[in-house]
């Protein structure tokens, strides 16, 4: 029965019990009239005792929910501030985790995913790479292609990130499965864990696509910024094997690409370097 319905019917009981109470004093039946004002009084006052109570602890809710969303809201800024501290430490980097977490709402947009997914995906995004941190500048800016030692210590970026923000109630499952796992490939070639195909959550597939993207069409230390077409035409070659295909359509038709596609001839494949 609804809280509504209990009040109602509490409501009506009260108000015959006073009424009964008035009419058996007024035909003279004083005392059994005294009694059933008594227990109407009573039941009366426990009851807006009870309803004190409840409103009492649905305001405390209200608090603590309010107080959860707050320090939720911190929480995230700080991350983004971190974010911007990484990404300061070399020109090259500013403003990627925020195109890619652009990028990616764009991309799972356009798959038609729910709408909670598309913002976890931008939120997604913009964490991904907070694990770089752990990586030293002279690594980070290095111009020089990766020896061993380096590319083991940049490998270790997602699970670091992962790591990070896994202890954060805020981020779901799915959001840390993403940021975890966007450095692996369709053909289980990629990392930290070497998973292909389905195994490869869809988050993170977004992701690398989207990062991949990013990266190409900006400068880094060791090369140029390609222009749009070269990096989907590079993004083309490496797929299926690398990226997944679905995810290489939508981010095409996401930024109204798909018609120049067909328009231009393929050109030799240009990446070397490292993506991101
Ligand atoms: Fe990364």
């Amino acid at each position: 029965m609804g809280n509504q319905k209990v009040a109602h019917l509490r409501c009506g009981l009260l108000i015959s019990m006073v009424t009964v109470g008035c009419v058996l004093s007024a035909i003279g039946v004083v005392v059994i009239g005294a009694a059933f004002y008594a227990v109407g009084g009573v039941l009366g006052a426990l009851w807006l005792r009870s309803i004190v109570k409840t409103a009492a602890a649905d305001r405390r809710c209200e608090e603590l929910r309010s107080v959860l969303e707050r320090s939720e809201r911190h929480c995230l800024e700080v991350l983004r501030k971190v974010i911007y501290y990484v990404e300061a430490r070399d020109p090259h980097w500013g403003g990627h985790s925020k195109h890619v977490g652009e990028l990616s709402e764009r991309i799972a947009r356009e798959l038609s995913l729910p709408d909670a997914k598309c913002a976890e995906l931008r939120l997604a995004g913009q964490l991904h790479d907070i694990g770089l941190f752990a990586v030293s500048d002279s690594v980070l800016s290095s111009r020089k292609k990766f020896g061993v030692s380096e590319l083991d210590c940049v490998k270790k970026h997602s699970e670091v990130s992962y790591e990070v923000l896994k202890p954060l109630d805020c981020l779901s499952q799915d959001i840390l499965m993403g940021i975890r796992h966007h450095h692996e490939r369709m053909n289980g070639t990629g990392y930290p864990a070497g998973i292909a195909g389905e195994k490869v959550p869809i988050e993170a597939r977004i992701i690398a696509v989207a990062d991949s993207y990013d990266a190409m069409t900006h400068d880094r230390p060791y090369r140029d910024a390609m222009d749009p077409m070269q990096v989907m035409s590079e993004l083309r070659r490496c797929t299926p094997a690398g990226y997944d295909r679905q995810c290489v359509d939508a981010l095409a038709r996401t930024l109204k690409l798909t018609a120049l596609e067909a328009d231009t001839p393929d050109p030799a494949p240009v990446l070397q370097a490292p993506s991101s």
